[in-house]
């Protein structure tokens, strides 16, 4: 897919104050600090589109963005940030609750995972979390660059074997590095035939 306009449309704090639901979404989710906002740029091919840091808890709020005025990308605040209080973990949980399981034209969650861990427990709540709602979601293992090949695979066998002890079926799943800029055709490629559909 080629990429012709990507624009930042509105941030906001609950799923009822974001933009009109009438265009195929997609949201990108996962632990704090994972990459998420990094993706989108990398997608986008626009290095300043989402804001990015080296610190967690950089994303807060539910940030639109609208591709080729046709579909939307969504970047999402992290969980598992530490530095959160009970009760800003408590609000975080209700916004993406209300927003996975209310938002009409959500297509597809993207759940970053960092290739560089064996499976984490909080990752796998999560997905599990996801399919108890029955949302449709695929698995992106970010930072590539930062280890081995061989290290990536086994890290994305392990998780894949963690997911067997209680899923049937494995979801599509995508292997990303902003630095080699890999992974950015496979996962438009995706959205491209979802969009189809
Ligand atoms: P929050 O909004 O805080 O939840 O974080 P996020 O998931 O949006 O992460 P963000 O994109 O801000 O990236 C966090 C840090 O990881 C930044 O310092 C990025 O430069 C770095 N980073 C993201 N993706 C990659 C990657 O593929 N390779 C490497 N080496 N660094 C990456
Ligand atoms: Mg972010």
């Amino acid at each position: 897919m080629v990429i012709k306009t990507a624009e930042y449309l509105i941030s906001s704090p609950d799923w009822e104050k974001c933009p009109k639901p009438n265009l195929p979404e997609y949201a990108f989710i996962g632990r704090s600090n994972v990459g998420k906002s990094s993706l989108i740029n990398l997608l986008t091919n626009n290095e300043k589109l989402a804001k990015t840091s080296g610190t967690p808890g950089k994303t807060t709020l539910i940030n639109h963005f609208i591709i080729n005025q046709s579909w939307y990308l969504v970047d999402l605040p992290g969980y598992g940030f530490a530095k959160r209080s009970m009760s800003q973990r408590r609000q975080w949980e209700q916004m993406i609750e209300n927003y996975l399981r209310k938002r009409q034209n959500l297509v597809n969650v993207f759940v970053l995972i960092d290739s560089r861990h064996e499976p984490q427990k909080i990752d796998i709540e999560f997905i599990n979390q996801l399919g108890e709602w029955q949302i449709p979601f695929s698995l992106v293992f970010t930072k590539a660059d930062k280890s081995t090949q061989a290290e990536v695979s086994r890290n994305v066998k392990a998780f894949h074997n963690k997911m067997r002890e209680t899923w049937q079926f494995l979801p599509p799943h995508f292997v990303t590095s902003v630095v080699k800029k890999s992974g950015r055709d496979a996962i438009l490629g995706y959205i491209e035939e979802l969009n189809a559909q």
